[in-house]
């Protein structure tokens, strides 16, 4: 159930160039979040009206912690980026579909869960519920460059694979590349696994394409351009097969029937 808050910030640190850390105490959102699914932050700028979708990086429940990691890119990230411990934030959620959708169950017990960039953050709540269920992760995770922020936050949850776009750790390439390079796919395990991606649009058409060629079932997390957040605008729609059953036509709502999708319901 989607609840519109004033929490208040705990900490707010650097992990790399450009990407923060934002943990805000939030146990109305918490309480009801789950993987896959996103806040909206609001500015503290009335200019500004639109809000900032930012995925669920991790929770707490026992402590109603919610953390966000973001990319600074502009000035709805950069104003949260400076909010330090004690400052407030106006934010709604949890919104959107998450992967509770996801209906394999049992019979797909090997997870690969793929980030990249800034698509990696909601993968970790992701690796530490799957892994919670007693699933097989591995967290294959796409970085520019050796500043490789969260890696360590999945160690205890995933077996985790670097792709870097430099070469400078792990696989030299993308993420597909690393599934290649570390063999994650033997023959015959295509029936036991299950992709789940975030990131850019090239990786997920990528995922997309190695999940059709395997044979393999693939969930995947779009963070598109967004207006309003809340389903009213039309502003997120992405190419969907079926026809929606709000507008008549062959269109989805990211923020409303997303942002998670099984990847055959769009046309990508
Ligand atoms: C479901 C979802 C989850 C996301 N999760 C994350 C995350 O975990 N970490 C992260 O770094 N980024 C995430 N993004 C992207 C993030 O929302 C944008 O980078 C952010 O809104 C930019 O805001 P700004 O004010 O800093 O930039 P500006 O460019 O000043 O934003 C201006 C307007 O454009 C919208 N906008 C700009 N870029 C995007 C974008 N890529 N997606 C959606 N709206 C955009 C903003 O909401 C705002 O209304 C997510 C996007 C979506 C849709
Ligand atoms: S952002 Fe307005 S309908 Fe999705």
């Amino acid at each position: 159930m989607k609840q519109y808050i004033i929490a208040t910030v705990a900490e707010t640190v650097r992990l790399a160039e450009g990407i923060y850390s934002t943990t805000v105490i939030a146990p109305e959102i918490v309480k009801f979040a789950m993987p896959g699914q996103f806040v909206c932050v609001y500015t503290d700028d009335c200019a500004h009206l639109l809000p900032r979708p930012i995925s669920i990086c991790d929770i707490d429940r026992s402590t109603g912690a919610l953390r966000l990691v973001y990319r600074v890119v502009g000035f709805g990230t950069d104003e949260l980026s400076k909010k330090g411990a004690g400052a407030s934030v106006r934010l709604l959620g949890p919104i959107g579909t998450g992967y509770e959708s996801v209906a394999e169950g049992k019979e797909r017990p090997v997870r690969i869960l793929i980030g990249g960039g800034i698509g990696i953050p909601p993968m970790l709540l992701l690796a530490k519920e799957w892994s919670k269920a007693g699933y097989e992760v591995h967290a294959v995770l796409g970085y520019r460059n050796a500043e490789l922020f969260l890696r360590d936050d999945f160690a205890p949850y995933a077996t985790c694979y670097i792709a870097t776009d430099d070469g400078s750790v792990g696989t030299h390439g993308t993420v597909l590349d690393a599934i290649r390079a570390e063999k994650l796919i033997p023959s015959g395990a295509e029936e036991r696994t299950l992709f789940a991606a975030c990131g850019p649009m090239p990786m997920l058409r990528g995922i997309a394409g190695a999940a059709k060629e395997l044979g393999i079932p693939a969930y995947i997390s779009l963070e598109e351009r967004m207006a309003c957040g809340v389903g009213a605008c039309l502003g997120c729609i992405v190419k969907s097969r079926e026809t929606d059953s709000h507008s008549h036509v062959n269109n989805k709502r990211i923020c409303t029937e997303g942002p998670v999708f099984e990847v055959n319901q769009l046309c990508l």
